[in-house]
C-alpha cells in the first residue's frame, strides 16, 4: 500500500478536477456522497488514521484536514457556480428559437378613405362638424326643404324611431348636420360633416341598411358655383389622382339649387367604356348643388346677403371606386381575410 499522504495528495488532485466539472445540481449532490458525505472517501481517510503509527499522525491528521477543507471549498463554489449558470439560462432567450410573428392592427378601409377624405379638405381650410345619428324630422327633412309628401319621407325609406312622438328617424343622410352648423354659426362657413347613415333598404351587393356620408357646406357672400366646381373637381383629383377628369349632371335635390351629380371619369377604362362603369366611361361620386334660399330663411340667414354651395357623397361608395371593391358588405362582415388587404 503506497503511503497514505500519496493517498490523500491523489485524492485531493482527482477530486479538484472533478470539481470543477461539476454542471448540475444532481452531479454536485453525487460529488458530495462520494468524497464528502459520512462514508465517502475522505471519511473512510479519517477512518484509517486510528491505525497509523503514532508519530505520523499528527502530520497525517493535518493533511486530511486540510484535505476535506479544500473539497468543501471546492464543493461549494462549483455549487453557486451551477446555480449561478440556471439562473442565466432561465433569463437568456433561446435564439435558436423560430421568430413570433407580431401582427399590427389596421384601419378599416372606410375610417382610411374617411381621413383622405377629411386630410384634402382640411388642407384647403375647410373645418370639421359632426351631430346626432338619431334625428328629428325638422333637421333631417323640413328645414332642407322636404316637402311634407316627399317620397324619401316614406316608411320605404327612412327608419322611424318608435317613441310615439313619431318625430325621430336614424338620419337618411348627413345634410341634417347643415341645418345644425348655420343654427349655430354665422357665415363665413366651411365644413366638412362625415358620419353614419341609415336606410331601410332591401340589403344587396351595391346597398346597405347603413352607410357613411360626408357632407360639406360652403356659405359666405357671393359663393358661386364655379368655386363649387372648382373645390369638387380638385378634390376629385387629390382622390384619384391628377388625370381625373370630373363632369356636372343636372340633377335635384330638395335643399339645393341648381342641383348636380358629380361623376368622375372611369377610373378603370379611362373613359372607354368597362364592365365597372357600365359602359358609360363615368363614375357616380356624389350629390351637390347651391343652397337652397329656402333653406336659408330655416335659419335665418338672408339669401340676398349670402349663397352657398352644398355637397355629400357615400365614403363606402368611394372606397368601393378606390379599392375596386364590388360588395358592400364586405365592410360590415369584419372578415380579417379582407380587412388585411387594405
Ligand atoms: N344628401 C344627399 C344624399 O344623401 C346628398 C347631397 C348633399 C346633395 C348635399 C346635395 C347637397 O343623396
Amino acid at each position: 500500500m503506497p503511503p497514505m499522504i500519496d493517498e490523500i495528495l491523489k485524492l485531493k488532485e482527482e477530486a479538484t478536477v472533478a470539481a470543477g466539472r461539476l454542471n448540475s445540481a444532481d452531479e454536485a449532490e453525487t460529488f458530495r456522497l462520494k468524497y464528502l458525505s459520512r462514508k465517502g472517501l475522505v471519511a473512510q481517510l479519517f477512518e484509517r488514521l486510528k491505525d497509523v503509527p503514532k508519530e505520523e499522525k499528527p502530520q497525517l491528521g493535518k493533511s486530511l484536514n486540510e484535505l476535506r477543507k479544500s473539497l468543501e471549498t471546492e464543493f461549494e463554489s462549483a455549487k453557486s457556480r451551477i446555480e449561478g449558470q440556471s439562473k442565466v439560462r432561465e433569463e437568456v432567450p433561446d435564439l435558436s428559437l423560430p421568430g413570433r410573428k407580431r401582427y399590427v392592427g389596421k384601419m378599416h378601409p372606410l375610417t382610411q378613405t374617411a381621413a383622405e377624405i377629411k386630410r384634402i379638405f382640411t388642407g384647403i381650410g375647410f373645418g370639421i362638424a359632426d351631430g346626432p345619428e338619431i334625428e328629428d324630422d325638422y333637421h333631417n327633412f323640413e328645414a332642407l326643404n322636404f316637402p311634407p309628401d316627399h317620397p324619401a319621407r316614406d316608411m320605404q325609406d327612412t327608419f322611424f324611431v318608435s317613441d310615439d312622438s313619431g318625430k325621430f328617424v336614424l338620419r337618411t343622410h348627413t345634410s341634417g348636420v347643415q341645418i345644425r352648423v348655420m343654427e349655430n354659426n354665422k357665415p363665413p362657413i366651411r365644413v366638412i360633416m362625415p358620419g353614419r347613415c341609415y336606410r331601410n333598404e332591401a340589403i344587396s351587393a351595391r346597398a346597405y341598411c347603413m352607410f357613411h356620408q360626408v357632407e360639406g357646406l360652403y356659405v359666405d357672400k357671393n359663393v358661386s358655383l364655379a368655386e363649387l366646381k372648382g373645390t369638387i373637381s380638385y378634390f376629385a383629383k387629390e382622390l384619384f389622382g391628377s388625370e381625373v377628369k370630373t363632369r356636372f349632371r343636372p340633377s335635384f335635390f330638395p335643399f339645393t339649387e341648381p342641383s348636380a351629380e358629380v361623376d368622375i371619369g372611369c377610373i378603370f377604362c379611362g373613359g372607354k367604356g368597362c364592365r365597372l362603369c357600365k359602359y358609360a366611361g363615368w363614375l357616380e361620386i356624389m350629390g351637390c348643388g347651391m343652397v337652397d334660399p329656402n333653406v336659408f330663411k330655416f335659419v335665418r340667414y338672408d339669401p340676398a346677403e349670402v349663397s352657398g354651395f352644398a355637397f355629400g357623397m357615400g365614403i363606402e361608395r368611394i372606397a368601393m371606386l378606390k379599392y375596386s371593391i364590388d360588395d358592400i358588405r364586405l365592410f360590415f362582415e369584419n372578415d380579417i381575410r379582407f380587412l388585411n388587404q387594405f
